[in-house]
């Protein structure tokens, strides 16, 4: 088969060799359940609580507010259902640029009635129009959850989680960050964001898949997420993905210990992507915080064409996997939320190139002259 160029990185990420190699020997020698009390059960079981210091140091907490999900989407459900029905949460604020993992878990609850769904308004670019945020926190009675990403894996913007973690405190606020797109790839500090809840998930990192992260502050205390067993100490029974957590845990380590070396290199693939797009296509228009988004994103939109349209298609049979939106959202949706949302329905076609470390200059070069022959 030919090389293929990824460049779908905000998708997933393939998974790093010593993360395979850290994980083998609970698939084959040391696959012991974790609740089993000889020492062949021991052994699994240390191997989680050791990724769970890992996970709790990388997140400067303690390891007894760090549990082991399935993912993104179960750890951000967690959040947003725990605030409605264990801490009486009547309002949530959040945005119309959230993941859908977030917003059609907020809106389910709106439409059951339980609470009133607010969305903070958008700046130009998506940009969090953090003015209207205090305002909407300001006005209310209500016992209020605020939940939003850290990073949007569309169009890349950050949010200024400090300034939302202070606001949320300031008036009584829970805070759910969904850090999905960021852990592991900025240093994170859930005490000085202020977050009660924490999301993230380790396929985005060069880990595997099916593993999440949920950070739970020891302030706030919710029911068990799943009844049965008492693993996650009785807050999510069911036996653990042993080899996903000690994978997850390996692959924090690894990107943390190289993420100043990482993050230059990956923030000038996206800086010569982004001058290589401005020559050869002066057409596209970059969406969202470009200079200040994250350094895995770039995301453009380009007039729709009968050949921009099948142009996902097209590099597709030329080996390379670019994302029109999110992964999630492909073939389902006829036009990502977050750019109907910055840039209402136009006629443009949006495409996301997302990079790891893995991808090389020569690469963008084997796409840029990709795109040339595929738009001319
Ligand atoms: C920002 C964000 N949140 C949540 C998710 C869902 O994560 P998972 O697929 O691990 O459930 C994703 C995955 O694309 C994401 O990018």
């Amino acid at each position: 088969m030919k090389n293929r160029i990824y460049f779908d990185n905000a998708a997933t990420t393939p998974i790093h060799q010593e993360v395979i190699d850290a994980m083998l020997p609970y698939m084959i020698e040391k696959f012991g359940n974790p609740s089993s009390i000889y020492s062949f059960g021991r052994e699994t079981k240390q191997a989680i609580e050791q990724a769970r210091k890992i996970v709790a140091h990388y997140l400067n907490t303690k390891p007894a507010q760090i549990f082991f999900t399935s993912g993104g989407t179960e750890s951000s459900n967690m959040a947003i259902n725990s605030a409605v029905e264990e801490l009486n949460c009547t309002r949530i604020i959040t945005s119309a640029i959230e993941h859908h993992a977030t917003l059609y878990c907020a809106q389910y609850w709106q439409k059951v009635g339980r609470v009133q769904l607010e969305y903070v308004n958008l700046k130009e670019e998506g940009v969090i129009d953090y003015e209207h945020l205090e305002e909407l926190l300001k006005d209310s009675t209500h016992k209020t959850l605020v939940t939003l990403m850290h990073a949007n894996n569309e169009i890349g913007n950050i949010l200024d989680v400090v300034k939302v973690g202070d606001l949320c405190e300031q008036y009584s606020a829970l805070f759910h960050c969904d850090a999905v797109q960021t852990i592991a790839h900025y240093p994170l500090d859930v005490q000085q964001m202020k977050v009660h809840f924490l999301s993230g998930a380790g396929h985005k990192f060069h880990g595997p898949k099916g593993i999440g992260i949920m950070y739970i502050n020891e302030n706030v205390s919710i029911a068990p997420a799943l009844l049965g067993g008492s693993q996650e100490r009785n807050m999510r029974a069911g036996t653990e993905n042993v080899y996903g957590i000690v994978g997850l845990a390996k692959a924090l380590e690894i990107a943390y210990d190289h993420l100043e070396q990482d993050s230059l290199h990956i923030q000038s693939l996206k800086q010569y992507m982004y001058s290589k797009i401005k020559t050869i296509l002066p057409e596209a228009i970059f969406n969202g915080d470009v200079v200040n988004g994250l350094y895995t994103v770039l995301n453009i939109s380009l007039p729709k064409t009968s050949k921009t349209e099948m142009l996902i298609m097209n590099l597709d049979i030329n080996g390379i996997c670019v994302s029109g939106g999110s992964a999630c959202s492909s073939g389902v949706e006829s036009i990502s939320h977050v750019i109907a949302a910055i840039r209402g329905t136009n006629n443009m076609v949006p495409i996301r190139f997302s990079f790891s470390k893995y991808n090389t200059l020569e690469e963008i070069d084997i796409v840029i002259e990709k795109l040339k022959e595929v738009i001319a």
